[in-house]
């Protein structure tokens, strides 16, 4: 039985209520502001890294799935990295992905950026693509696909640089208007500001915004806002904190905060404390006390470095993490020698020896391949060669990885042969740079008890030492790919333009891929042009110029005119020449780097070129049997990049392995 209540705690009761209830109604109010989470429902940590406004839960502005596994996903794309202003994903090859598959990557507040090209199969109509020589790529991606399954399948490879001129995002309706039953895979050119374009297979960026007339952002923040964005037209932004500040720049986010290791910070605060009036005097003392506590922690922290047990054995090329902080004066912007797939390099100098270094600052995705790479790096920097950029040695703090190389006054050879305004090195200087190069490269391929691949070869890794002596840079650093991140999916195989034609293939370089990258360097320092000039309507390859210059007997014409008449035409002939014989389409017929230094340095004569082989129209195909009926066309002619599937893929098949 319920006891009575008595009347005054009823209306007691009553009052509590009329107090409690509005307070409950703003607290339901403001549950509609959801929190933003970054786990999944399930409680799985996400296995990538996102910070808002990217999350899981319904109060994210931008709301990704989840996988089982706590992968990222968007539709059924894996997430591989959210950065300030773009979404990586991988688009794994698939033969039987339906075409609509694309239209997950189009969403509120992301779409494919216009940097992308994708690859589609069973296309009604053509479409122009810009990832030069197509047919070589479509063959390495088309042969992934059962020949049997389809019996009538074609490729198309759709890019918006071929079609609407440097569109910032794909254009979905020009998509749709080709008519494709399938999408088959992308593959992602972005331009470097060394002026190279790695091309990352399977690998697709989205530009991603929040939605908004008007840019809330935070202080602190710059605003970026996108205008008629794809999702129907509608307006956005992104913000991005300043110099100096951390965090996501968004109103609603974090905003940005200051980023607590810059000593600049601590020491305004310390002036602040100490204008305080003298009543506060204790507590100055006492907040000073805690402040320079936290700034010894925060320090220690910052330079922490652990030292594992397999990198005992590297200790004497192990540097101090701090060292190189003093040396690069925290890394900061002046310092900045230049930046390129690999990371951005630093000037240094050391603090106890005074010596001037190179420090290059490359993320590593994970923590498994670290090891590898730094025996890698350390076996590397073993070799010694005076037309090598020496690797001093190394230091690690979490994902950082930095190398230490001695430091080249001059720069980078690229510099010379194309920069503003023009410092143009004479015929001798170049002359001597590349026998210089052909010699270190020699070393890596035969002078040491391991054949070391450069695999980059371009005259933005050749490095002027005091002398203007060309030295290798760079050299194994490509590994760093295999090592780091999943080679099934993700890998630069180099720099456009030095990719010899079966490396594009099958992905892997050879001591003749070397070569042949050293051919368009060649070229390139003979004629002081890039080995691929884009153009509105087509690319022109350097080697085909001096190959039809060649084929009408007048190789001279393609010299570098900053040189005018000032080079020895025997010597410029014979750079010129040898270019195109390490350009070769198949790798035997290529020069090994012995020979190439034999000729350079006048030991043996050189022999007569081979007619075909060559220019390019001719290059990819011409020397394999049974591909006659396979249309090439040369990539200048229309941009048509629609191949008939079932000769590439029979032939790859069969005459490939
Ligand atoms: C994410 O960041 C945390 C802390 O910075 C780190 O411990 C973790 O390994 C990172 N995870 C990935 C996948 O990068
Ligand atoms: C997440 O999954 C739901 C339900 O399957 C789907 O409607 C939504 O579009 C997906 N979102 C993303 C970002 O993939
Ligand atoms: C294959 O495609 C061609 C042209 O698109 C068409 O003429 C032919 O009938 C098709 N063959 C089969 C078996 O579908
Ligand atoms: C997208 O493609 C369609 C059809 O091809 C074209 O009409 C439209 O102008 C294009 N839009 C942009 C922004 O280029």
């Amino acid at each position: 039985m319920c006891p009575m209540m008595p009347k005054t705690a009823l209306s007691t009761l009553l009052l509590l209520a009329s107090m409690v209830l509005p307070v409950l109604a703003a607290a339901a109010h403001k549950a509609v502001h959801l929190p933003c989470s970054q786990t999944c429902g399930t409680g799985v940590p996400a296995k990538q890294n996102l910070t808002y406004p990217f999350g899981f839960s319904p109060g994210c502005p931008i709301q990704l799935n989840c996988s089982e596994d706590g992968d990222a996903l968007i539709g059924e794309f894996l997430v591989q990295s959210a950065s300030p202003d773009t979404i990586t994903i991988t688009v794994e090859t698939k033969c039987d992905r339906p075409f609509r598959s694309i239209d997950q990557l189009y969403g509120r507040n992301y779409a494919p950026m216009g940097t992308n090209s994708v690859l589609l199969n069973n296309c009604a109509q053509t479409s122009a693509c810009d990832v030069p020589r197509t047919q070589v790529i479509q063959a390495q991606f088309q042969s992934r696909c059962e020949p049997s399954n389809k019996t009538n399948t074609s490729m198309s490879c759709y890019s918006e640089k071929a079609n609407h001129y440097n569109a910032m995002f794909l254009n979905r309706s020009g998509l749709f208007d080709l008519g494709c039953e399938y999408f088959l895979s992308s593959i992602s050119a972005e331009e470097l500001n060394d002026g190279s374009v790695p091309l990352r297979f399977q690998m697709l960026h989205l530009s991603w915004w929040v939605n908004g007339d008007e840019c809330e952002c935070s202080q602190d923040a710059d605003c970026v806002q996108l205008l008629g964005l794809p999702n129907g037209g509608g307006n956005g932004f992104r913000c991005k904190c300043r110099d100096g500040f951390l965090g996501d720049g968004l109103l609603a986010g974090t905003g940005c905060r200051r980023a607590k290791s810059s000593p600049k910070w601590e020491k305004e605060e310390t002036l602040k404390v100490l204008t305080i009036v003298l009543p506060l005097m204790v507590l100055v003392v006492v907040s000073m006390l805690i402040l320079s506590g936290v700034y010894v922690i925060t320090r220690k922290r910052k330079f922490a470095e652990v030292l594992e047990d397999w990198e005992r054995d590297y200790s004497p090329h192990r540097f101090k993490y701090k060292d190189l902080y003093v040396a690069t004066k925290g890394f900061r912007d002046q310092e900045l020698l230049g930046a390129g797939g690999f990371g951005r390099v630093y000037r240094g100098i050391l603090p106890t020896s005074n010596i001037e270094v190179a420090v290059k600052r490359v993320s590593h995705e994970s923590k498994q391949g670290m090891r590898e790479f730094v025996a890698e790096i350390i076996t590397i920097g073993r070799l010694r060669h005076r037309n090598l950029v020496s690797l001093l040695g190394y230091s690690r703090r979490k994902r950082e990885l930095l190398l230490v190389y001695d430091y080249m006054p001059n720069g980078s050879l690229d510099k010379y042969l194309y920069n503003q305004p023009k410092v143009t090195l004479n015929w001798m200087q170049r002359f001597r740079v590349i026998k210089g190069v052909a010699s270190g490269l020699l070393y890596l391929h035969e002078g040491w008890e391991q054949v070391v691949i450069h695999r980059d070869i371009k005259a933005s890794n050749i490095l002027l030492d005091a002398e203007l002596n060309g030295r290798l840079g760079d050299f194994g650093l490509a590994r760093l790919h295999d090592h780091g991140t999943d080679p099934q999916t993700t890998h630069v195989i180099g720099t456009l333009g030095y990719l010899a034609p079966e490396q594009m293939r099958t992905g892997k370089a050879t001591r003749s891929t070397d070569v042949f990258a050293f051919g368009a360097f060649l070229l390139e320092v003979a004629c002081g042009r890039r080995p691929i000039k884009h153009g509105d309507t087509e690319d022109v390859l350097l080697v085909d110029s001096v190959f039809s210059c060649w084929d009408s007997g007048d190789i001279l014409e393609v010299s570098d005119p900053n040189l005018g008449a000032e080079f020895v035409e025997g010597e410029m002939e014979l750079v010129l020449k040898l270019g195109l014989m390490c350009s070769h389409s198949n790798p035997l017929m290529r020069p090994s780097m012995r020979q190439v230094s034999q000729y350079l340095e006048g030991d043996l004569p050189m022999p007569e070129l081979p007619s075909t082989g060559i220019s390019s129209c001719r290059l990819t195909f011409a020397h394999r049997p049974g591909l006659d009926d396979l249309v090439v066309s040369c990539p200048s002619s229309t941009g048509e990049a629609s191949v008939r599937l079932s000769s590439v893929a029979e032939s790859i098949l069969s005459g490939g392995r």
